[in-house]
């Protein structure tokens, strides 16, 4: 077992990325920079750039490009989260009022815009081109994703099928992009790329499974985010899902009536509901099979403090409160 907490591993280089992070932030837009900062400096897990990280410590790859890397994962999660707020039209983030609240949408989104467009500009100074590749594509299927999801929005329909493909796409693609990017830079065999981007998919997917149990099960205060966003806007997630198809007709018709309306008048019922059919068991326990799939993943990563640590941040991943 590692003696320490997993991140603190690669404490001082995610100090580097912070540092990084701020630096590139700035822009002669005072709004920009206002916005910009406001949302970094409200903390956040930077789970994602501590993965590339870890991935990149694996491969013996952590150097200045490695920090980089890092810091543009973290501009993209962080302009996908400016422009989901606005989609999801969420008030609370990271325990602060979201920008789209404070800024207006407008604002956001043209903000988001400016942190995915920034984050271009890094891929070029990595300079290479599988590291532009991988980051491309990855951003191209996030916005795939987020449009599917918002085709989900109201449709009581939608299978569990089409709920996973969401979250692979709008989640787990930037997990397996963080991890396999540490192959990448570190220049190791296709076998060993494969096992770090299989890791972080699976664990992306574990991650946002367990999301979605939170928002129904976590407290406002721990998690920094509002509960029950999801019903409210009608987002078919598992916990769902599963409920309607274990519950009674009547308990069905319930859970079908409140995706299809949206708004939070449901949210009692359809709490009972989802404690009664144990849906958030069963979505913990799909979450508990991706984990199980991201170890095994990292067996064909040869054993370091780096590998161990991304094993420990599988579990925490899956027990997390917030
Ligand atoms: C939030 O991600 C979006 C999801 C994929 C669920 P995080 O929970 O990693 O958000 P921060 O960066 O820690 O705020
Ligand atoms: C994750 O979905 C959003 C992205 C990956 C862009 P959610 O909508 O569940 O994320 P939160 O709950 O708002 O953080
Ligand atoms: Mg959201
Ligand atoms: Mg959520």
């Amino acid at each position: 077992m590692l003696a320490k907490a997993p991140l603190s591993l690669v404490a001082t280089e995610m100090q580097a990325v912070n540092d990084l992070i701020i630096d590139r932030l700035s822009s002669d837009v005072v709004l920009i920079n206002q916005m910009g900062h406001y949302i970094v400096n409200s903390g956040g897990k930077r789970l994602r750039p501590a993965l590339v990280l870890l991935a990149a410590g694996a491969c013996d790859a952590l150097d200045s490009r490695a920090h980089l890397t890092a810091a543009i994962i973290e501009f993209i999660h962080t302009a996908t989260l400016l422009h989901d707020d606005v989609v999801d039209a969420s008030e609370l983030r990271r325990g602060k009022e979201t920008a789209n609240a404070l800024w207006g949408n407008e604002a956001a989104v043209l903000v988001g815009d400016f942190l995915y467009s920034r984050s271009f500009e890094m891929m070029v100074e990595v300079a290479d081109m599988r590291v532009m590749d991988i980051l491309s594509s990855t951003t191209n299927t996030i916005a795939e994703g987020e449009v599917m999801q918002l085709l989900n929005i109201h449709d009581a329909d939608t299978t569990e099928a089409r709920y996973l493909a969401v979250i692979h796409a709008k989640t787990a693609k930037l997990f397996e992009a963080a991890t396999r990017l540490g192959a990448v830079l570190g220049g190791r065999s296709s076998q060993e790329e494969h096992a770090l981007a299989t890791y972080g998919r699976h664990l992306g997917c574990a991650f946002q499974l367990i999301d979605d149990v939170l928002d129904y099960e976590a407290t406002e205060e721990k998690l920094g985010k509002a509960l029950g966003d999801d019903l409210e806007e009608g987002k078919p997630t598992l916990p769902l899902i599963y409920a309607m198809q274990h519950g009674t007709e009547a308990q069905a018709a319930l859970i079908r009536e409140a995706i299809e309306k949206g708004g939070r008048s449901y949210i009692d019922d359809v709490q009972e509901i989802i404690h009664a059919t144990r849906a958030t068991d069963y979505t913990r326990e799909v979450a508990g099979n991706e984990a199980k799939q991201a170890r095994e993943a990292l067996r064909s990563v040869p054993a370091s403090d780096y590998r161990e640590a991304m094993e420990v941040l599988v579990e925490m991943s899956v027990k997390r409160d917030h």
